[in-house]
């Protein structure tokens, strides 16, 4: 599936909508989304797993505007948080808690019991400490609490080693080894009722085979946990499938599916999917305008009105975004271009050579595939606002689902104590 940002007569536009206009009027950096791409891809995953009883959470820490979650809710997803701030973001939406799952390495106790309060469907344990700390609040809970068990099956799945956690070194989830000295403790525990086992291979994950090999060493956890007297219903695959940042193809949800399919079926387990950027990646870009160019090392260089605190992936793990201009230019005019943007870190950078026409003051850009960890991963660092987001919806109509912040905004926290003061 291709991006739905496209020209059109000229321009860049999105479900018919030029991006010029948005910029006119809503200002830029600007997340603009296309929510019938967000709807495409969610089907997409729906058929290729079928009849098999699958649920799929909707992972909120990709991007997690409460227009866009109530809007998921809608359609039938469940959701995958990892802290009590996206707790009480599902909640915010009306999202039942049977329809959430709590995963997250460094749960605090407060979170836990927040989530053993709301009745959450099930929490998914990282370490035998967690086990602890969790069966302590549970024993004063009316009902036995739901619990999942985070493996760490020590495979590599192959993405960027900065968001890679399935490897027997990352600190995510809980070894085999001490898998099997919590099993018995946990089988005869009257206040945690194991549900399911958990795995999250990690993100950006472009090979389907490594889906296989992790759900082997968990299918062989749940077998043990079978033999134990356990009844772990759920296996849950975690997220993690890729998309195609350089506009290539990226395997389709059915390659995924091929691996865990048959693996499910033969333990008989319902499956569980914490999908993130495969649903909402590809329906987002940030819209940016040109400040300044001058050149460095011979190469052109543009200062771009969004930079690392809005968009952090091209800083932080030297991501590589398309980078386009809204005005349809002719490739012959193309250079090699930096796109840096307003703070003051020499790594804030969008892209690094990049094939774009000559450029000056008012250009506007579209960064593509920015609508997973691009809001939702945003800082105020320099006292800058974060930007606003709008979508397009199925008949074309633009509505802004987040406004833009304000520097009054940013300040309120801090005017407190220093009249306080
Ligand atoms: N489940 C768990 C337990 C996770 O930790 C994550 C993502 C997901 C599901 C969703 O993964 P997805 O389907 O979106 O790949 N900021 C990084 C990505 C970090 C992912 C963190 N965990 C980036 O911008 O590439």
């Amino acid at each position: 599936m291709t991006t739905p940002f496209r020209y059109e007569d000229g321009e860049m536009r999105v479900g018919g909508v030029p991006l010029a206009r948005l910029a006119a009027e809503h200002g830029t950096p600007l997340y603009v989304y296309h929510r019938p791409t967000i709807g495409a891809r969610l089907e997409e995953v729906r058929r290729a797993f079928g009849a098999h009883p699958t649920t799929i959470c909707y992972s909120v820490k990709a991007n997690s505007n409460l227009r866009l979650l109530k809007w998921l809710a809608g359609h039938g997803v469940g959701f995958d948080v990892v802290s009590g701030g996206e707790i009480a973001r599902t909640a915010a939406c009306g999202v039942t808690p049977d329809r959430v799952v709590f995963a997250g390495v460094g749960k605090t106790r407060a979170e836990l019991e927040a989530g053993v309060e709301a009745g959450l469907w099930m929490i998914n344990v990282e370490s035998v400490d967690e086990a602890l700390v969790l069966a302590e609040i549970a024993e004063r809970a009316d009902a036995p609490v739901r619990i999942s068990l985070r493996i760490n099956p020590d495979v590599d799945p192959g993405t960027h080693r900065h968001i890679a956690t399935g490897r027997g070194a990352d600190k995510f989830g809980i070894a085999p080894s001490e898998y099997r000295t919590l099993l018995p403790w946990l089988a005869g525990h009257p206040a945690l009722r194991v549900v399911g086992l958990h795995m999250h291979l990690g993100s950006q994950i472009t090979d389907p085979a490594p889906y296989g090999r992790g759900f082997d060493v968990l299918l062989d956890c749940g077998r043990e946990a079978r033999a134990a007297g356990l009844e772990p219903r759920w296996m849950n695959a975690g997220g993690g499938f890729g998309i195609a940042y350089d506009g290539g193809d990226a395997p389709p949800p059915a390659a995924y599916a091929a691996e865990l399919l048959p693996r499910a079926r033969e333990f008989g387990a319902e499956l569980l999917l914490e999908l993130g950027r495969y649903l909402v990646g590809p329906a987002g870009c940030l819209l940016t305008e040109v400040q300044y160019r001058k050149t460095r090392g011979g190469r052109e260089l543009v200062i771009a009105d969004a930079g690392m605190t809005d968009l952090l992936r091209p800083a932080l793990y030297e991501a590589v975004h398309r980078i386009l201009p809204v005005l349809e230019a002719d490739p012959a005019d193309f250079r090699p271009t930096d796109v840096a943007g307003p703070i003051c870190e020499s790594t804030d950078f969008l892209g690094r050579e990049r094939p774009l026409p000559p450029l000056g003051r008012g250009d506007l850009l579209a960064i593509l595939d920015a609508g997973a960890y691009g809001m939702s991963m945003a800082s105020h660092y320099n006292t800058h606002p974060r930007p606003a987001e709008v979508w397009v919806d199925e008949a074309g109509a633009v509505e802004v689902i987040r406004r833009r912040e304000t520097i009054a905004d940013l300040l309120a926290v801090e005017l407190e104590s220093l009249s306080a003061g």
